[in-house]
């Protein structure tokens, strides 16, 4: 059975959430603020999860994409998305930076919801249409689809690191996984060391042959490639723009006094380092490098995941973080860390950048960090220093930032004072420097490259 779309975006969360009220909220994480303006701009269909448990949802139209829920079941939410997905996968594809955790009925889980994601874009995608299925959550869906529709051409683009071979060989059934990913005709990842390791487990593990950047299976040929991610670059300098924004920005700066701002934009997430960034701040104030006269962190976390273990364990350690640097060294009305749990919308966020001397990303292990794009893109004004984390895909592109081992608090201290402390001049240079780039390299140039690419692949 086929449908009527030439262009399908399979992805496990659709680009909009059902809110409490009825009507729609803009979904959480990179994935969404990527790939939406992408599907916007070239029309089609994207297959995902609407974020609750409802299994009859109907698919409707929205900002010229026609989006097509799959049901998810309470029991599915549990053991495939927060199970197999946010506790399996997603800690050990980021170094097992947290433990992963490994229980059969989530696997199973897990193959159960991807057939089903499957199934619906089989029933959906035209004949010789292109599907592009989208990150660690729906592994399985390209040798599913291949097994009904052998005419599509089907790309897959993993948003997160891919693990070296050792990690990955720790997984349950990891032939398995990488079958799925064969199932593609091309094979997409953030850094190139991604895709040499995949090529490099289908020998060991497959017993294939890979040569440069393809390998033979089936009698088909699968491309394995880097495509670093990006952002919608017009989309944030408009914003940064605005004259309402820029107003936010001066207000927020007035809010917090003549002290230097420090900022922190996350999901409330294990791997962006945000206990460590606070450490950092903590032994900065404590050491008297820094005073609470003189600078102040604000930390946007957005809820995220918050059934997982994992999570509430570090939303509680956090907290008493937070609780304890501003009982330190809070004073009335005045306290060093701002915490917000709490998503904020876009203007603010850039209003935010706009604001903050020191953007601190600090990621153990990030596939890209959309976040220090966007800070980057917000500088219209050429103000501002980033202090990046080199366990990101980010930093092989923004070198030009202040790069830190987020691992080595020592490391950081010392980043985030360099930052404090470098003349006008020198910042203006560097983020100039860093704006050319994410100017070159924006989220459409991404889309064509790999798009371009299937087509010539397949
Ligand atoms: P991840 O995909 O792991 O969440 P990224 O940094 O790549 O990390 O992307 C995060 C995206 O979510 C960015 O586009 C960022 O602007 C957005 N975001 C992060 N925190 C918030 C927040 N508190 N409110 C609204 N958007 C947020
Ligand atoms: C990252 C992942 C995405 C995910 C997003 C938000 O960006 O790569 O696949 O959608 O985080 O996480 P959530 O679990 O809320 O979908």
């Amino acid at each position: 059975m086929s449908g009527t779309y030439q262009f399908v975006v399979v992805a496990n969360r659709l680009p909009v959430d059902a809110a409490e009220d009825g009507g729609w909220t803009r979904s959480p994480g990179g994935l969404v603020t990527a790939v939406h303006p992408i599907v916007r701009r070239l029309g089609g269909a994207w297959v995902g999860w609407t974020g609750g448990a409802d299994e009859e949802a109907e698919p409707f139209d929205f900002d010229g994409m026609h989006l097509h829920p799959v049901g998810l079941s309470a029991r599915d939410i549990d053991r495939f998305y927060e199970g197999q997905s946010n506790a399996t996968i997603w800690p050990l594809f980021h170094d097992a930076v947290e433990q992963p955790v490994h229980h059969r009925e989530w696997r199973e889980a897990y193959e159960a919801v991807n057939r089903r994601f499957a199934d619906a874009t089989a029933a959906l995608a035209a004949e010789g249409a292109t599907v592009w299925v989208h990150d660690y959550q729906l592994m399985l869906v390209p040798a599913m689809l291949r097994e009904h529709r052998p005419d599509l051409r089907i790309g897959f683009f993993l948003h997160i690191p891919f693990p070296p071979v050792e990690l990955f060989m720790q997984l349950p059934r990891r032939a398995d996984l990488l079958r799925g990913l064969l199932g593609a005709d091309l094979v997409g990842f953030q850094r190139p060391l991604a895709a040499q390791n995949f090529l490099q487990l289908t020998e060991r593990l497959l017993g294939l042959s890979p040569k440069e950047d393809r390998v033979e299976v089936d009698g088909r040929t699968v491309t394995a490639r880097a495509f670093p991610i990006s952002i919608d670059v017009d989309e944030i300098e408009e914003l940064a723009n605005d004259p309402e924004v820029r107003e936010q920005a001066r207000h927020l700066r007035q809010e917090l006094g003549d002290r230097r701002l420090l900022l922190g934009v996350d999901r409330l997430d294990y791997t962006k380092g945000i206990e460590q960034r606070l450490k950092a701040f903590h032994e900065l104030l404590r050491d008297g490098t820094v005073t609470n006269e003189e600078a102040v962190l604000v930390q946007v976390a957005t809820p995220s995941r918050l059934r997982v273990a994992q999570y509430q364990q570090l939303r509680d350690r956090v907290e008493l973080e937070v609780g304890r640097i501003n009982g330190e060294f809070g004073d009335v009305g005045r306290a060093p860390v701002h915490y917000l749990f709490q998503s904020r919308d876009r203007a603010e966020l850039v209003a935010m950048y706009l604001a903050a001397d020191v953007m601190v990303v600090s990621p153990l292990r990030d596939g890209m960090n959309l976040v220090a794009k966007e800070y980057v893109a917000a500088r219209v004004d050429d103000g501002g220093a980033l202090v990046l984390s080199e366990f990101t895909g980010a930093a092989a592109e923004l070198d030009e930032s202040f790069l830190v081992n987020p691992h080595d608090v020592e490391d950081l201290k010392r980043g985030m004072c360099a930052a404090l402390a470098a003349s006008p001049q020198d910042l203006a240079g560097r983020m100039r420097t860093m704006r050319a780039v994410v100017h070159e390299h924006t989220v459409d140039r991404w889309a064509k490259e790999f798009l371009d690419a299937l087509a010539d692949v397949s």
